[in-house]
């Protein structure tokens, strides 16, 4: 595998870059965005292609880089599904698997941070945001922190992992890089409570001053959104109510551009047809699936995603490729749920 762990030194942020392979899929996880250039770099030069940007919760200390990343490289932006970050392409919830090319990390969610902080567990180690940092955990008093649920959170879930698991966290102030359940277990001060109610008292009587940054990363780090108006400036957008309208019309075909657990869990549009995002660039270029059902078939191209940005980024690929009946539903399956869309499985 490949892993690299990145440092930002204003905001104390470990940003963490992983592949199976070189040449192939990246995940990158925490981004800031001063650091997106150097990202990219990296990328480059161990030749990875980014497919996913996630963040483990709502930062309140700097910038999010995954809004910077998808629009440089299309990649999906991925949160937990309590986030209130406006629009991500991909939202994911406990009992889930975050996949890549040759890599699949376990959705833990582990609130008490804040109410969408989430943890990734892999066979040898563990991403645990600013839940449990090394010989700390994170602060509980603002962004719906709640310090009940933090314990839970680390006694009922991340401490329960096997010893020797690596712990990587979204932050560390001293210079640690990286720790072990098992060593977090015997030398984290904070986990030397008796019960919930000594955890609470705890976090409640830190009195720690705002991060410098808080007034201005989380308003801008709710609002990581790809912006959608070009491509509905070009008419390129169908709202779910004229999507609706052309439901079972010979002439149109939809397509379904995400992944089979999101399918499973929000169910699909009848009739349509299942096309992965990961697979657009060939999709759409000429010899590839969709390009060639376009231009056999003169069908009118219909994409959809959970939100719309993935569809809005294949509808930008699939025009610049030649297929100029391609649009997409605006607001994905999200959307299309609230205008009452009918859904099979
Ligand atoms: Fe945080």
């Amino acid at each position: 595998m490949i892993f690299r762990q990145l440092f930002d030194s204003v905001s104390g942020t470990y940003t963490y870059l992983m592949a199976s392979r070189r040449g192939g899929e990246a995940l990158i996880i925490d981004p800031v965005i001063e650091k997106v250039e150097r990202y990219l770099q990296l990328i480059r030069e161990l030749d990875l292609r980014l497919v996913k940007a996630l963040d483990t919760h709502l930062h309140a200390d700097h910038v999010t880089g995954i809004g910077a990343l998808r629009d440089r490289t299309q990649c999906v932006t991925v949160m937990g599904e309590q986030t209130k970050a406006d629009v991500v392409s991909m939202r994911v919830a406990e009992g889930d698997a975050l996949t890549i090319e040759g890599l699949s990390l376990d959705v833990l969610y582990t609130p008490g941070h804040t109410d969408d902080s989430y943890s990734f567990v892999m066979a040898d180690r563990v991403f645990t945001g600013d839940t449990l940092l090394i010989r700390g955990t994170g602060r509980t008093d603002f962004q719906n922190g709640d310090p009940r649920m933090q314990y839970e959170s680390l006694f009922g879930k991340l401490l329960r992992l096997p010893e020797e698991t690596l712990v990587f966290p979204a932050h560390d102030y001293k210079g640690d890089t990286v720790s072990t359940i098992g060593e977090e277990k015997a030398f984290n001060p904070r986990l030397r409570v008796k019960s919930v109610d000594e955890y609470v008292d705890l976090m409640n009587n830190l009195k720690l001053a705002n991060p410098k940054m808080m007034d201005v990363a989380v308003p801008a780090n709710m609002k990581v959104g790809l912006a959608q108006d070009a491509i509905e400036a070009r008419g390129w957008s169908l709202t779910a109510d004229a999507t609706m309208k052309l439901l079972g019309a010979p002439d149109v075909v939809l397509i379904d551009l995400r992944e089979s657990a999101e399918r499973e869990r929000h169910g699909v549009i009848p009739g349509s047809l299942h096309a992965p995002y990961p697979k657009l660039r060939e999709n759409v270029a000429p010899g590839g699936l969709l390009y060639e059902l376009a231009r056999a078939t003169s069908k009118r191209l219909v994409f959809y995603c959970a939100y719309g940005e993935r569809s809005a980024m294949a509808v930008q690929a699939a025009q610049d490729s030649g297929i100029a009946s391609a649009c997409h539903l605006k607001g994905g399956i999200a959307a299309w749920k609230q205008a009452g869309g009918p859904l099979g499985r």
